[in-house]
C-alpha cells in the first residue's frame, strides 16, 4: 500500500520546499505539488508540519560488555527509542574485549541485531588488538559490508590499541578504503592519574573530569590524526569534547587530512558540573571524555555550525542507578555512558535551531546526511529525493514537552537530561514506508529493520561528498 505525505515542509541539508510526497512500497516515487494516489493509499496530513529525512546516529552502543557489567538495551528497546526520537537508523560499535576473538565477536554483535531492531542498522568493527589473524578477519568483514572500523586509544588493556596496532588498522584502511573511528584520548596517561588521584583518596565521581583532562584528548587526537596523515587512511574522531581537541582536530583538517570530526549529544548540552552532584547523580553524568567546563559548550556549537565538527552522534550506552553504584568507592568503577538515542534529534532542534545557533540544513546534515555520506549510506539514506528509502520524518515544530525518565522509550531508570524543555517533536516516523511512531507511540513492526550492507567509500582520490 502506498502513503501520500501532504502538504509539508521538506526540508533536507540543502533544500526547503512545500511539497507532496509519495512512497511505493519501501522508497519515495515522487515528490510534488497536488500529487494523486490509488485508492487505499494512506493519506498523511502534515500540513505545519516539516519533513525531514529519518536522523541517523553514528555512534551508539546497544550490546556492549564493559566494565565489570553490560549497557541495559537491545536492539529492541533502543530501536523504539531511537524511532520516538526521529532516528530511523543507528550504526552500533562492535566492542569485543582485547582477548576476544575479533571475528566471533561480529557473529555474536550481528546475531544480537538480527530480526530485533525496529530501524534499520549498520556496524563499526571494532580492532581492539591487532595479531596474526586480524587482517583477513577483517578483509572479511569489510567484504560481509561492514565498512567502517573503530579503534580506542583508551582504556588500557581492555578495548585500547597500541600505537603499533593503530598504525596495521589504519595501514589496512586505507588499502580496503574504510573509514576509521578512534576514541581519541591517551590511555597510559589516563592510568597514570587515575592511581595518582585514588592514592590520594579523591574517589568521587567529580574527580573523572580531572583523570582525563583536555590536554589528553587533544593529545590523543593529535597522534591520532597524524597517524591518519602518515597512512593516508580516512579518520573519524568520536565524541569530541572540548576545544584543545577541536582545535588538534581542526589544524589536522587544514593540512589537508581526511579526518572527520563527531561530537555527541551530552558535550553540547552539558558540563561538568552534573558530574560533580552529590553521590549518585554525579555518576549518572560519567561518560568518556567527560563532561568539561562549561565555556568548552559555546565552541563547540559554533565548530557545529561552522561544519568543522561534522556530526552529532550520541555514544547512547545506557547504565542504571544500580550499576552506576559499582562505582560507588572509586570513580575508575564507575561504568561509563549515558543514553541520548531517544532525545538527540529534539533536544539539538530545541537548543540549537530554535535557540537560532545552528542553521535548520546544517541540522540536518549533522544528523542525517553527512552520517548517510561518511559511513556509505547516502543517497539511500540521509536525504529526500526519488529512490531513497522512504524513511521520514514528519516533525512538529509546536509540540511542547520535558525530557523525562518518567514517559521515555529508554530502557533506563534515570535520563541525564531530565527537565530540560524540548520545542518539537516527531509526530509520525516511517521506516522504509512503514509508520512505526505516531505521536510519541511506537505503533509499528518490531523487528522490521534490516542490516545495512555497504561499500568501501573511503579509497584515495574518492569524493566523500559526491551524490
Ligand atoms: O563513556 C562512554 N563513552 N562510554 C561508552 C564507551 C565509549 O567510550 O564510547
Ligand atoms: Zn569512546
Ligand atoms: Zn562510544
Amino acid at each position: 500500500m502506498g502513503l501520500l505525505i501532504k502538504g509539508g515542509e521538506i526540508v533536507t541539508a540543502d533544500s526547503r520546499h512545500r511539497s507532496d510526497l509519495y512512497v511505493e512500497d519501501e522508497t519515495i516515487t515522487r515528490i510534488g505539488e497536488s500529487l494523486s494516489a490509488p485508492a487505499g493509499t494512506e493519506i498523511i496530513d502534515a500540513t505545519g508540519k516539516i519533513v525531514f529525512p529519518g536522523f541517523i546516529d553514528p555512534h551508539v552502543h546497544i550490546h556492549l560488555p564493559f566494565m565489570a557489567t553490560f549497557a541495559k538495551d537491545t536492539h529492541a528497546t533502543a530501536s523504539r527509542a531511537a524511532l520516538i526520537g526521529g532516528t530511523t537508523c543507528y550504526i552500533e560499535m562492535v566492542c569485543p574485549s582485547r582477548n576476544e576473538d575479533a571475528l566471533e565477536g561480529y557473529h555474536i554483535w550481528k546475531a544480537k541485531a538480527d530480526g530485533n531492531s525496529a530501524c534499520d542498522y549498520a556496524f563499526h568493527m571494532g580492532v581492539t588488538r591487532y595479531d596474526a589473524q586480524t587482517e583477513s578477519q577483517l578483509r572479511e568483514i569489510v567484504e560481509d559490508g561492514t565498512t567502517s572500523f573503530k579503534i580506542f586509544l583508551s582504556y588500557k588493556n581492555f578495548f585500547g590499541v597500541n600505537d603499533e596496532e593503530m598504525f596495521s588498522t589504519l595501514k589496512l584502511a586505507a588499502e580496503l578504503g574504510v573509514i576509521t573511528t578512534a576514541h581519541c584520548e591517551n590511555a597510559e596517561l589516563v592510568s597514570q592519574l587515575q592511581q595518582l588521584l585514588l592514592s590520594a583518596g579523591k574517589t568521587g565521581p567529580e574527580w573523572h573530569e580531572p583523570s582525563r583532562p583536555v590536554a589528553i584528548e587533544a593529545e590523543g587526537t593529535n597522534r591520532f590524526a597524524t597517524f591518519v596523515e602518515q597512512t593516508g587512511a580516512t579518520g573519524y574522531v568520536v565524541h569530541l569534547s572540548c576545544a584543545p581537541a577541536l582545535r588538534a582536530a581542526v589544524e589536522a583538517k587544514l593540512r589537508g587530512v581526511k579526518l572527520y570530526i563527531e561530537s555527541v549529544l551530552p558535550h553540547f548540552l552539558l558540563d561538568r558540573s552534573y558530574a560533580e552532584r552529590n553521590g549518585v547523580e554525579g555518576m549518572k553524568h560519567i561518560m568518556s571524555p567527560p563532561l568539561r567546563d562549561k565555556r568548552n559548550l559555546p565552541v563547540l556549537w559554533n565548530a557545529l555550525q561552522a561544519g568543522l565538527i561534522d556530526t552529532v552522534g550520541t555514544d547512547h550506552c545506557p547504565f542504571d542507578t544500580k550499576q552506576k553504584l559499582l562505582g560507588a568507592n572509586a570513580f575508575t568503577q564507575i561504568p561509563n555512558g549515558i543514553p541520548g538515542i531517544e532525545d538527540r534529534v529534539n533536544l539539538m532542534y530545541t537548543y540549537g535551531v530554535k535557540r537560532g545557533v545552528l542553521d535548520i540544513h546544517r541540522f540536518v546534515d549533522a544528523l542525517s546526511t553527512r552520517p548517510a555520506k561518511l559511513f556509505g549510506l547516502f543517497p539511500r539514506k540521509g536525504t529526500i529525493a526519488v529512490g531513497s528509502d522512504a524513511d521520514l520524518v514528519i516533525y512538529d515544530p509546536e509540540y511542547r514537552g520535558t525530557i523525562s525518565a518518567a514517559t521515555q522509550y529508554t530502557n533506563n531508570d534515570y535520563n541525564g537530561f531530565e527537565g530540560f524543555a524540548i520545542q518539537g517533536r516527531p509526530s509520525i516516523v516511517t521506516v522504509r514506508g512503514k509508520v512505526q511512531v505516531r505521536d510519541g507511540v511506537f505503533v509499528g513492526e518490531a523487528g522490521r529493520g534490516q542490516l545495512l550492507r555497504r561499500k568501501p567509500n573511503h579509497f584515495a582520490g574518492e569524493t566523500t561528498y559526491a551524490s
